[in-house]
């Protein structure tokens, strides 16, 4: 599609671009090493590689040599961040005040991206304002009102699935999740508009760490794939205002439920603004979109290593039994977490697990340790829905969205999602695993290496 850029909007997004691309550095925070608990001493680029690259094996590893709290450097400058592996950790920082324990500036590495106005980079005021406008449109009312479109759309993807023959259920998965959060952001819309959007949302998501890193240089814009990635902004930020420009004088919009319209509907003087829009619906197309292909490309890949859980899937799709189809997801989430940590920076010196910890330090709760943890999960190796089934396990302990004014505003929705398109699946095939998978990092979130590849053919 040739770019047919405004100049309004070409403007826009290098503003956003520019404005935020240094935001990828933090301030450069000196903290005494004695101040903070203890860590490897390699060079920090060692440290950020770690981390970076090899969170599955390297959380678990720093917990067996350093204890329940430890500090890890990362470039630039070596600032620490600093982790927490025990639930009464956890519980400290999710029930801490919002004011001091910020969260915006963990992801400030988005902002070019997803903008100032970006739920997960706010702070503050702002993000207070800003997540009581969203909110009603993630809440028990409105997810019901979403739920036919998501058993809609899955049953539509799953009839046309090869029978017998392997393929990889994350593609899928990333194919349908893409679809049904367009929908529920957009509703019912111009088809050509929605068809521009998908490759433009997908090549966002595909953004490596590497072009990310690179916006805290800003002349690189200008070459290969930086400018590239400046184009697609471009491009999805011109669709995206078009969309809210033709929305906001839609004779019909008081009567759509999609989260568009439903922010639109809001009091004048609360409202947000075209920028502030199109930040919040990147946000939630970005944020809702890949994590929730993970969990269920996870969840039909252990399933599908198992007989007798397949069975127990089936009966379940049949019965209409959907909180054992819940459990399936919350267990695929345990064992395979989609992102391994959750990070607050201090505005002030604060004790956290009786660790004196100076202003500036970025601190979180390990999801990784938490979930992995025999203490807090009797075999924690085994995929076993059941422990989900009639209890919830001890609090935070099972951590995948977060916790506090900071959880996670699409849990619920990802919940019902992976619900619906479960019993989907089961209601149509026999599922088998392929192969043996692991996870692997993919920019922010971790995904199956291979792809959680399956083999389904239609059940007699
Ligand atoms: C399995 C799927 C998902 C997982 C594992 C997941 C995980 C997370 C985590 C760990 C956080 C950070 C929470 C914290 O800092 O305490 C988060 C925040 C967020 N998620 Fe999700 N998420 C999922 C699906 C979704 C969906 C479907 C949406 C939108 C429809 C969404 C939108 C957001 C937003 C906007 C935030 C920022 C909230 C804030 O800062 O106030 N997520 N998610």
């Amino acid at each position: 599609m040739a770019l047919d850029v405004t100049p309004d909007t070409r403007d826009l997004t290098a503003a956003r671009m520019s404005r935020m691309s240094g935001t990828g550095r933090a301030p450069r925070v000196v903290i005494d090493d004695d101040a903070l608990p203890p860590g490897p001493r390699w060079p920090v680029l060692a440290q950020t590689i770690g981390l970076l690259r090899f969170r599955h094996a390297f959380h678990p590893w720093l917990r067996r040599r350093y204890g329940d709290v430890f500090t890890v450097r990362l470039v630039p400058g070596g600032r620490p961040l600093v982790f927490f592996t025990r639930p009464e950790h956890a519980k400290e920082i999710f029930a801490a005040d919002p004011e001091v324990f910020h969260a915006g500036k963990g992801n400030s590495i988005l902002g070019p991206i997803m903008g100032e106005h970006s739920l997960l980079l706010q702070d503050g005021a702002d993000h207070k304002r800003a997540r009581k406008l969203i909110m009603p449109a993630f809440n028990g009312h409105a997810l019901r009102d979403y739920r036919t479109l998501v058993t809609d759309l899955a049953r539509d993807e799953v009839a046309h699935w090869p029978a017998d023959r392997p393929f990889r259920s994350l593609d899928r998965m990333n194919t349908l999740t893409l679809e049904v959060i367009l929908r529920v952001v957009f509703g019912v819309t111009d088809e050509q508009r929605l068809r521009a959007m998908r490759p433009r949302v997908t090549a966002t998501v595909d953004i490596s760490p590497g072009i990310l890193l690179g916006w805290g240089y800003p002349w690189l814009q200008r070459f290969g794939p930086w400018r590239r990635t400046v184009e697609n902004q471009t491009e999805l930020d011109r669709l995206m205002y078009a969309e809210i420009r033709e929305r906001r004088a839609a004779p019909d919009l008081a009567e759509r439920t999609d989260v568009l319209s439903r922010l639109l509907l809001v009091d004048e003087r609360d409202g947000l603004s075209d920028t502030e829009l199109r930040d919040q619906l990147v946000t939630l197309l970005l944020a809702g979109h890949e994590t929730t292909a993970s969990a269920l490309s996870w969840a039909l890949y252990e399933v599908g290593r198992d007989p007798a859980l397949l069975r127990r899937a089936q009966q379940a799709a049949d019965d209409g039994d959907d909180a054992w189809l819940d459990a399936v997801l919350k267990e695929s989430m345990r064992l395979h977490p989609i992102i391994p940590m959750v990070v607050r920076t201090l505005m002030e010196p604060m004790t956290i697990g009786g660790w004196d910890l100076p202003g500036g330090t970025t601190v979180g709760p390990s999801i990784i340790v938490a979930h992995q943890s025999s203490e807090n999960h009797p075999d924690p190796e085994v995929f076993r829905p059941d422990r989900f089934l009639g209890q919830s396990p001890p609090a935070h302990t099972w951590i995948p969205f977060g916790g506090g004014a900071r959880r996670c505003i699409g849990a619920g929705f990802a919940q019902m999602e992976g619900v619906q398109v479960l019993r989907e699946v089961f209601t149509a095939y026999d599922v088998h695993a392929v192969g043996a998978d692991e996870p692997k990092v993919r920019n922010i979130t971790s995904v199956p290496r291979d792809g959680a590849r399956i083999r389904v053919s239609p059940r007699r």
